[in-house]
This record gives structure tokens, sequence and C-alpha cells, in this order.
């Protein structure tokens, strides 16, 4: 490891990172094995779970974004070259804008849809859309699409962090992680 100086993620930051991670990968789970969704399909079953479960990412990322605008974020580690950086920062940018984007995109299409969606089951949130509006109809066509380039900029986001570990050495990756892991870091 070169830079044994690089300081991890708070806490809270770090429980943001790893739960969102956990939720958007039971969210593509769901969102493959659930069933088509036609005209006349009732969100019942894995459908409404598929809801629930987003409504709780976009609830998830307002906190962590909320979060991070009041506290530190660590300082990169001086060894990453300023292009990567820059890179990272809008790579990381795009990950929340687009958090956001494509659960939004589902509810409204769920709304357009009559479908009541809720939080944590049982708390009523308003309609995004009228229902049988044709742009809550389009922004499903979208939901299902940009939550592909969700998935490809996550695999972009893991693959840079495996590269920072294994190749680069950096101890960037030691920042999602306790400082404990990472022996000599100092904790912000
Ligand atoms: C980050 C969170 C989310 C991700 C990654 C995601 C992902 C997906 C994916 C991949 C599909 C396509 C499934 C297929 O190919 O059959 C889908 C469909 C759908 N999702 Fe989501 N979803 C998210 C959040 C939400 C939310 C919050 C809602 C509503 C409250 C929602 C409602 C829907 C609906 C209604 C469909 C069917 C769209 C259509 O076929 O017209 N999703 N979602
Ligand atoms: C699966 C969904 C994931 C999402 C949506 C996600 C999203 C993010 C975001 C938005 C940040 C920026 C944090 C900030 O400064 O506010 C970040 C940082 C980070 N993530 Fe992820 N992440 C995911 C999975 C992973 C995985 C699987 C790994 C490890 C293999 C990982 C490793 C890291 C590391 C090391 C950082 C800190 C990077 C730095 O400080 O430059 N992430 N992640």
């Amino acid at each position: 490891m070169r830079n044994l100086s690089a300081s991890v993620y708070n806490a809270p930051a770090r429980v943001f990172h790893w739960l969102t991670a956990a939720l958007l990968l039971l969210q593509y789970l769901l969102a493959w094995t659930m069933p088509d969704v036609h005209r006349d399909t009732k969100p019942i079953g894995l459908i409404a779970w598929h809801l629930g479960v987003g409504m709780v990412i976009i609830l998830l990322v307002v906190l962590r974004l909320l979060w991070r605008s009041t506290h530190d974020v660590p300082p990169e580690p001086g060894t990453v070259p300023p292009v990567l950086r820059i890179v990272a920062r809008f790579t990381h940018w795009l990950l929340y804008i687009l958090l956001l984007a494509v659960p939004l995109m589902g509810w409204a299409n769920a709304s357009s849809r009559g479908w009541p969606v809720t939080l944590f089951a049982f708390m009523p949130m308003p309609p995004l859309s009228p229902a049988g509006s044709s742009i809550g109809h389009a922004l499903g066509d979208w939901h299902r699409n940009i939550a592909w380039v969700l998935l490809a900029l996550v695999a972009l986001h893991v693959g840079a962090a495996l590269f920072h570990r294994f190749v680069l050495r950096d101890g960037t990756l030691e920042r999602m992680f306790p400082a404990r892991r990472n022996p000599a870091s100092s904790k912000r």
C-alpha cells in the first residue's frame, strides 16, 4: 500500500453506501423476477416489493445527500492522479443523479397506471403523474432503459474500486471500510 495516510468515510456515510448497494442489488433481482407489467397487471407480490424497495432507495439517497452536504468528505489519497479524481467525482455525481432519476421515473409510471405508491407499505405517497397520462406511460420505458445505464455505471464504479485496490494500491477501496481494516488510516 503506497499511501497509508488516506482517510476513511465516516460510519454513517459507509452505512448509507453499503445499504444503498445492497438494496439496489435486491431491486434489480426483483425487477428481473417480477411478472411482466401489462395494462391490467395488479401491483401485488414481487411487483409490490419492487415498488416498496424502490421508495426506500429514494428516501435513503435523499438522507445520504443531506448527510453528505452537512459533513466532511475525506480528501482522496494524494497519489490519485488529478484526471482520475475528476472522473471519479463526475461518476459519483452521475450515480447520485441516476439513483434518484430511475426510481422517480418508476414512481411516475406506477402513478400513471393508477397504482397506489407507499413508503414502508403504510405511508401513502402522492401520485407523480395523473392516472392514464401519456408522459407517465413513456417514463416507464425511460425507467427500464435508464436502469441499464445505472447498472453499467455501477459496474464501472466497482471495476474502478478493484483497479484502485489491486493495480494502483492507493488505499481508495479502504476508504469505504472501517479504519480498523486499514490501521494507518486517519478517520474523519
Ligand atoms: C433504483 C431503483 C429502481 C431500479 C434500479 C428499478 C429497475 C427496474 C427495472 C430493471 C425494470 C424492468 C423490469 C423488466 O425488464 O421487466 C423496472 C420496471 C418497473 N419498475 Fe422499477 N426500478 C427502481 C425503482 C422503482 C420505483 C420506485 C417504482 C415505483 C414506485 C418502480 C416501478 C416500476 C414499474 C411500474 C416497472 C414496469 C415498467 C414498465 O414495464 O412499463 N421502480 N424497474
Ligand atoms: C452497487 C451499488 C453502488 C453504488 C450505487 C455506489 C455508489 C457510490 C457513490 C455515490 C460514491 C461516492 C461517495 C461520496 O463521496 O459521496 C461511492 C464511493 C465509493 N464506492 Fe461505491 N457504490 C456501489 C458499490 C460499490 C462496491 C461494490 C464497491 C467496492 C467493490 C464500492 C466502492 C466504493 C469506494 C471505495 C468509494 C470511495 C471512492 C473514493 O473515495 O474516491 N462501491 N460509491
